[in-house]
């Protein structure tokens, strides 16, 4: 097992120091793609595990390495940015608290993440000392968030007619929203790029859509002055979508693989993926709630021993995201598409593409989670003001309308993938869930489901096996 510590304790100076040192540091460029499975097979294409709060995590490579002198890995910008500054892989391709405090311990938040053009509450916030750095990166290093400036579009149905800005930097035509990184795995199954799907071109394949996205990362977070090349587009966008990644190891259940348990990576990339092909909104492809069933197989386990009791309660989590009655109602995006005012329905009526979970047709919602009753004293809040009194809306972000200009796209975001979800909280676009079971909170109130204290555990515990 000599290789895989060397290898793992790469990916964790990784994450701490940024790449170059790292690899330097443990051992070349290109080899960490030869992973060990439980019955200590090589695979091809596979990075070593790294641990998570509620187990192990892996990345499998559909290009057989994980190839680190790829753009990704390289500053192509004005600040010492790289993709990778933000899409660890040590840190399900996202970033999460733990790791950039740390990094902000280690380098006295000098790391090119803390940046202030957008990783600090307001660019023109005080970076001169230590003390200085951690109030300006505090949204960072508390909750993962990224500042995202967008302007109100020409034409927008809506004006800006207030903001509640803790940080005073709002301007009339621009507004800041705190952001999650959004994994830079798992992408073949998308269908939309971005929490405001501001990369979706017209008619364009999700292939353009990234490269799109790799063009404008690179203008925005890395400030460069100029577009990367074709080229370089083309090899970040083919390097992301060979990535999967997925949970392979639970602390209390073991390998997400016995027994029949279908988890980890190289299990994703082999899922078929047709847009549209499972969705309550395309009635006439059919749709089928069971949209998870990885752990079908876990259902029948007996046996009183913690690993089995651990399985069974995952399995049971996958059934309740499945079946267990949720009243959706007052969603927009969702109940005004269908013309019912209460929908019947479940997790899965939302998260429906088959052992992925983010919405298989391009359909984006407003659950609620932008509503000033939500929002907390570290985030802005906006009130927008409609045209034809359409409405006033307080949200801490817009979500979709500052893409279409649309009052009825006030507050809808993306239905995000769930796999991958244990390496990277918090959770939803702002980070206001800390932990899963505040997500599972989230829709129990939202919903009033009346989930049992056992329904939850065992959501969370199946969410954490993705
Ligand atoms: C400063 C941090 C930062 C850097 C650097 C960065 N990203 Fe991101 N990335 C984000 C944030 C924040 C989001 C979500 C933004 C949003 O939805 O508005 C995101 C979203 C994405 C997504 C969308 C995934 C999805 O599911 O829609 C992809 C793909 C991505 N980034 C790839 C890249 C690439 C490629 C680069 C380098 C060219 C890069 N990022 C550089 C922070 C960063
Ligand atoms: C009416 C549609 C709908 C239903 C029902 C629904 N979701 Fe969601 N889900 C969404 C949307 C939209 C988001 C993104 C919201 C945001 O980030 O503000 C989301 C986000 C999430 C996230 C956060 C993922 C991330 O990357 O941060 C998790 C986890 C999740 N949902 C789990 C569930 C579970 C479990 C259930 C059932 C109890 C459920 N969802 C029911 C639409 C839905």
């Amino acid at each position: 097992m000599g290789g895989y510590c060397s290898v793992r304790a790469g990916l964790l100076c990784l994450s701490v120091a940024g790449l170059g040192l790292a690899l330097s540091g443990c051992g070349g460029s290109s080899h960490s793609t030869t992973g060990t499975t439980q019955n200590g097979q090589q695979q091809s294409g596979q990075l070593p595990a790294s641990a998570d709060p509620s187990g192990q995590f892996q990345t499998f490579s559909t290009s057989g390495t994980v190839n680190f002198s790829n753009e990704f890995f390289q500053s192509l910008g004005s600040n010492g940015r790289k993709c990778v500054s933000c899409h660890l892989p040590g840190e399900g391709w996202s970033v999460s608290p733990p790791g950039i405090q740390a990094r902000f311990n280690n380098t006295s938040g000098t790391d090119p993440i803390f940046t202030p053009n957008d990783g600090s509450t307001c660019p023109t916030d005080d970076v001169s000392t230590v003390a200085a750095r951690q109030t300006a990166y505090s949204l960072l290093l508390n909750k993962g968030l990224i500042r995202i400036a967008r302007p109100i579009p020409g034409g927008a149905e809506f004006t800006l007619t207030g903001a509640s800005d803790p940080y005073n930097c709002s301007t009339s035509t621009a507004i800041a929203m705190f952001r999650r990184p959004l994994p830079a795995t798992d992408l073949k199954f998308e269908n939309t790029i971005m929490w405001d799907s501001r990369e979706d071109l017209f008619a364009q394949t999700i292939f353009n859509d990234l490269k799109s996205q790799a063009k404008n990362a690179t203008l925005g977070h890395a400030q460069s002055a100029a577009a990367p090349t074709d080229a370089q587009l083309t090899s970040i966008v083919n390097f992301e979508l060979a990535l999967f990644n997925a949970q392979t190891v639970d602390n209390a259940a073991g390998s997400l693989t016995d027994q029949g348990g279908r988890g980890g990576p190289q299990n994703l990339s082999q899922e078929p993926f047709t847009p549209g092909a499972n969705s309550v909104f395309a009635l006439g492809f059919g749709f089928n709630p069971d949209v998870f069933n990885l752990y079908i197989a876990w259902e029948s386990l007996s046996g009183t021993d913690s690993v089995t009791q651990a399985r069974l309660s995952i399995a049971r989590g996958e059934k309740l995201f499945n079946t267990k009655l949720i009243n959706i109602d007052s969603v927009r995006g969702f109940n005004d598409v269908l013309n019912q005012v209460i929908f019947p329905g479940t997790c899965s009526s939302c998260h429906s593409t088959p052992n992925v979970g983010n919405s298989s047709t391009n359909q984006s919602m407003n659950i609620g989670t932008a509503d000033a009753t939500r929002r907390t004293p570290d985030l802005p809040l906006y009130t927008l003001t409609c045209a034809n009194n359409a409405g006033i809306f307080q949200i801490d972000d817009p979500g979709l309308a500052l893409t279409t200009g649309k009052c009825a796209d006030i507050a809808k975001f993306k239905v995000p993938v769930l796999r991958d979800l244990a390496p990277r909280a918090p959770y939803f676009h702002d980070g206001q869930a800390a932990t899963l079971l505040d997500v599972v909170n989230f829709y129990n109130n939202r919903f009033q489901i009346g989930l049992t204290i056992q329904e939850k555990t065992d959501l969370v515990n199946f969410l954490n096996s993705l």
